[in-house]
């Protein structure tokens, strides 16, 4: 008996299995808007029980990387309604991940008029690609004011509600990967001495505020949050209190009553791995859904469900590649691998012409 293809729910939504597709940037929103190619994608992917969608913006000020999509214009709005409209006509439910890139970013990406923000002026190490003039150093970020924090929170309320009004099921903070949220929380890109910055009960405050904003704006049972406890992408060192600022930050959004956390563990891809420690005091935490990622398998999704480490299980590249991940695994049939080198690229082209299984 499958757990992985059993009916679940998450908050007071129905999932027709226990499936998650990751979120995955994917680079194919010119100008920033949902398209047609994008419908298409997603619709492709519905026979998950939920599809996270692509890390996409709050605020144009978010955009660090190029052709990321954006939900705070009506033209993304309504982009992303026929998004919505096409994964529910087969049968998932759809967050919409909420991914301010703070300091991850360089001004060649954004829109007129838009900055590369930080909790701190400490810029990312590493690079950033840009379709004008290739790859760049990430930016120094303009330190955020008290303005800016508030103006910013101000801003994942209003995606949160249009993201609604765009028919998603909910929205994911991205709290995880080195974009802004995490940002905030670590200390090596938070040096302020503000109430902020500095203990972790103020490294926290900015994502406690984003998260309480969002579940004013559209209630709790629609609002999830992704983290990379242990997480080194992007120039997020590891540190010592690294395991008990994310106890701190579990407690406080168990109480705050979020509908999921989703945790990343990225040492499939060579990083370091998340302790079982600390998945343990995720699930004894948190006593809402629970969704583990980073490098599962049909199998091992089934016995860390059978186990009762998670609820739901998050697949990534498997799902990239596999239109029909579901019935692939459920008839036992071979995946297509994926093609790291269309990831990012615009176009069809190792997007939506992955084979799926001839009905
Ligand atoms: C092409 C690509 C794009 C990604 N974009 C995002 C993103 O927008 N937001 C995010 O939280 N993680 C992103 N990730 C990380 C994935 O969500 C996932 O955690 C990672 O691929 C590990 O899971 P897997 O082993 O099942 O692929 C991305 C990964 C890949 C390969």
């Amino acid at each position: 008996m499958s757990l992985l293809f059993s009916k679940t729910t998450l908050g007071s939504l129905s999932l027709q299995n226990r499936l998650v597709m990751c979120p995955l940037t994917r680079s194919r929103a010119i100008g920033n808007v949902p398209n047609d190619l994008m419908v298409e994608y997603y619709a492709q992917r519905a026979s998950a029980g939920l599809i996270i969608t692509e890390g996409t913006s709050p605020s144009p000020n978010g955009l660090g990387y190029p052709r990321i999509p954006g939900i705070f214009s009506d033209a993304q709005v309504a982009g992303w309604k026929r998004v919505t409209e096409a994964v529910h006509g087969r049968g998932a439910k759809i967050f919409v991940q909420l991914m301010h890139t703070g300091r991850v970013g360089h001004p060649l990406n954004l829109p007129a008029g838009a900055r590369v923000l930080g909790p701190s002026a400490v810029a990312a190490e590493g690079q950033m690609f840009t379709d004008a003039e290739g790859l760049k150093p990430n930016a120094m970020p303009a330190a955020m004011t008290a303005e800016d924090i508030t103006a910013t929170i101000a801003e994942y309320a209003t995606a949160a509600k249009n993201a609604v009004a765009a028919g998603f099921d909910g929205v994911e903070l991205h709290g995880a990967n080195g974009y802004l949220l995490e940002q905030f929380i670590r200390p090596n890109s938070n040096q302020r001495t503000d109430g902020y910055g500095g203990a972790i009960q103020n490294r926290a405050r900015f994502v406690l505020e984003v998260a309480d904003a969002a579940i004013s704006a559209i209630g709790a049972d629609r609002v999830g949050i992704r983290l990379s406890p242990f997480g080194v992408f992007n120039d997020m060192p590891l540190y010592a209190e690294m395991e008990a600022d994310y106890a701190y930050l579990a407690g406080k959004l168990n109480a705050a009553g979020l509908v999921y956390i989703h945790l990343v563990d990225h040492s499939a891809s060579g990083a370091p791995e998340v302790p079982a420690s600390v998945k343990d005091m995720f699930r004894k935490t948190f006593r809402r859904t629970l969704i583990l990622s980073g490098g599962y398998d049909a199998a091992r999704a089934e016995r860390d469900l059978a186990a009762g480490r998670c609820d739901l299980v998050a697949f990534g590249k498997a799902f990239l590649a596999n239109p029909d991940l579901v019935r692939r695994w459920q008839t036992g049939a071979p995946l297509n691998a994926p093609d790291p080198n269309t990831f990012y690229t615009p176009g069809p082209k190792g997007y939506t012409d992955y084979p799926a299984l001839a009905e």
